[in-house]
């Protein structure tokens, strides 16, 4: 807000009266040319907020160039000054009340609107759907009505526009009422106020207008006022997205900064946070601040950064929560409604991003469970396909496992957009999560981790150290291939290059480490969790690890990979490749007569497992 704006707003309002620091975010929403410029034009003009002499000298623009004065060319006159610290950003216009800042979101088209909503930094309190008294209901503005209950905005004021088209006639606004109301009833929203406005010449925006007699609710203005602000996240659990993580410039500083927003809830100094999907757990050291004093804590909504006392290691992705409150999900597979946008069909054969918080993750629809068109709300058969407009309950099988919450619970947190190639082509929000495969090793790994002991000595400083980063190379393949043979080759070879490298035999472990299992085919799981636990500790000790085991299948990869919680994996299959579904990094067939252990190094010079070819 521009201090001319601000000193407009304030001129000669009592002090008792004068504007509290508090805010309200309002996306405005409805079908196309059904007056939403003109009715963010009309508040900035009725409340004083535009630049002195701004509207005037735009009148008489349009009168010389004998063109219609239109609000819409207002709005884009004042973007093209923003350089000039007007009350408009690209998206969002401001304003104020006596009673409040205003932020209004707004929304052209449902791409923006989505974007805004689920990745924009702007979250909104409350809506105003513009809808034309002359056209009637659209269908944008049910498929609006549809996304606002979806994202869970229940604050909703309808403007029944352009009433002097019809010469403000009561049956007109009656009509629009009651078929609106009709709907929005089905989406289980209940409109705060109807107002019957003329947005151009001016009625009912800020004043009471004596055009429509018949209405006695309030204005828009006095409808925003009595709007409530959301409870602010911050009494709900930490959920802090990890945007990046920093390193100190000085040598020697072996310590990070995790940096993102606070979605929800507080975070101070000392508090004990751990990270999703890993289950890594550290203290907070300290919180960063730019140019001022560091602060003890920090809430949501602020941006903000902090040190730890155990270096874990930690990626963009993940989701930094309090220890004493209740955990986030973590699986690879939801349950969402998905509210699809993109020029193609959502297929189950696609795969596409979804993105949540900060992370990313390749993602498949498995089954489509329900569809409806959101603009007439009637469900439609043959589920194989998620057509433009739709909206879909679908089943979710993501790569990766991801944390979220249900979006009931935690909204930021529940919410994402798909992204079809390099376009945002849906959003959704996650209505519950399904147990994967993995669950079961995954929630014993996270419980390991949050009770895990960590050395003073970071990972880093060990890769540092050793020159290398810790991997577990599983060498699997065909029966009849001698892969234990070609482990202990590898295993040689980078011994004499001067790597610290282990290679973990099998046998080793069946006598010992599982001599209390059975060696029938149903312990193999139960053997080659063991196997992931003990590769683990070795791998935090820094070592590369080399393991052979006979056709491993993508799932026991998988669930090996769960157990190491450790994105350092790397397989080599040998041999003729029938039998197992796995696609390895790295394939030798039988026939290939290279130099093996270099085709390997190879591989893990790729990984950037060791830094320098030697
Ligand atoms: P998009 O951004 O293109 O979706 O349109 P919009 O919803 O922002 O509509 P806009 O405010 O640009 O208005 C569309 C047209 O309706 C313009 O020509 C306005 O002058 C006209 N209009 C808006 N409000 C009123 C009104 O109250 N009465 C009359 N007669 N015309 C209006
Ligand atoms: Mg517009």
């Amino acid at each position: 807000m521009n201090t001319l704006t601000m000193t407009a707003a304030l001129d000669g309002i009592p002090v008792e009266m004068q504007p509290t620091r508090e805010s309200l975010q309002v996306v405005i929403t409805g079908h196309v040319d059904h007056g939403k410029s003109t009715v963010i034009g009309r508040l900035l003009a009725d409340t004083g907020s535009l630049p002195e002499g701004k509207l005037q000298q735009l009148k008489n623009y349009c009168e010389r160039n004998a063109k219609p004065f239109e609000y819409a060319f207002l709005l884009d006159a004042l973007k093209d000054e923003r350089a000039q610290g007007i009350t408009i950003d690209s998206a969002r216009v401001f304003f104020r009340t006596a009673r409040r800042q205003y932020i209004i979101i707004d929304a052209p088209g449902h791409i923006e609107f989505l974007k805004n909503m689920v990745t924009g930094a702007s979250r909104a309190d409350a809506a105003l759907v513009v809808i034309d008294a002359k056209e009637g209901i659209q269908e944008n503005s049910r498929r609006h009505g549809y996304l606002l209950s979806m994202l869970g905005i229940r604050q909703v004021v309808v403007l029944v526009n352009k009433m002097d088209l019809v010469d403000y006639q009561q049956s007109v606004f009656d009509d629009v009422v009651r078929e609106y109301s009709e709907f929005l009833d089905q989406v289980n929203i209940q409109p705060r106020h109807f107002v019957p406005v003329a947005a151009h010449p001016g009625d009912n925006i800020a004043q009471p207008s004596s055009r429509l007699p018949w209405y006695d609710g309030p204005t828009v203005l006095a409808a925003l006022d009595e709007l409530q602000a959301q409870a602010p996240a911050a009494d709900a659990a930490l959920r802090m997205p990890v945007q990046a993580v920093y390193k100190f410039t000085e040598l020697d500083d072996t310590r990070r900064i995790i940096a993102g927003t606070i979605e929800s809830g507080t975070l101070a100094v000392g508090d004990e946070v751990v990270f999703y999907p890993s289950g890594k757990k550290t203290t907070i050291a300290s919180i960063e601040a730019f140019n001022r004093p560091l602060p003890e804590r920090a809430a949501a909504g602020e941006a903000m950064g902090f040190t730890m006392k155990d270096q874990v290691y930690v990626a963009r992705g993940e989701i930094a929560t309090r220890a004493d409150q209740p955990a986030p999900h973590v699986t690879t597979r939801l349950k969402a409604s998905i509210f699809w946008l993109g020029k193609t069909p959502l297929l189950k054969t696609t795969e596409y991003k979804l993105k949540l918080g900060t992370a990313r993750v390749p993602v498949r629809v498995s089954s489509i469970e329900r569809v409806i068109d959101a603009s007439h709300l009637d469900p439609i058969a043959g589920h194989d396909r998620v057509e433009r407009h739709q909206v879909a309950e679908c089943v979710l099988d993501l790569t990766r496992p991801l944390a979220f919450d249900v979006a009931d619970d935690l909204a930021a947190t529940g919410r994402f957009v798909l992204v079809d190639g390099y376009e945002i082509a849906g959003g959704g929000i996650v209505r519950a999560a399904l147990p994967d495969p993995q669950t079961a090793v995954r929630e014993q790994v996270l419980r390991r981790n949050v009770r895990w002991d960590h050395s003073r000595v970071s990972e880093s400083r060990r890769a540092e150290r050793y020159s290398q980063r810790a991997v577990l190379l599983i060498v699997t393949g065909h029966q009849s291939t001698d892969r234990k043979g070609l482990a202990r080759e590898i295993e040689a070879r980078l011994f004499e290059d001067g790597r610290f490298v282990y290679f973990l035999g099998m046998g080793n472990l069946v006598h010992g480490v599982d001599a209390d299992l059975e060696s029938r085919h149903e312990a193999r799981p139960e053997h080659l969790r063991r196997m992931g636990e003990v590769a683990h500790i070795l791998l935090d000790a820094g070592l590369i690890v080399i393991a052979a085991a006979a056709g491993l299948t993508a799932a026991e990869v998988e669930s090996i990979r769960t157990a190491i919680t450790h994105d350092s994996v790397a397989t080599v299959w040998l041999g003729d490749r029938t039998g197992s579904d796995l696609v390895p990094d790295l394939h030798l067939p039988d026939d290939d007569s290279t130099d093996r252990p270099s085709r390997v190094k190879a591989l893990l010079q790729q990984h950037g497992v060791i830094y320098r070819a030697s």
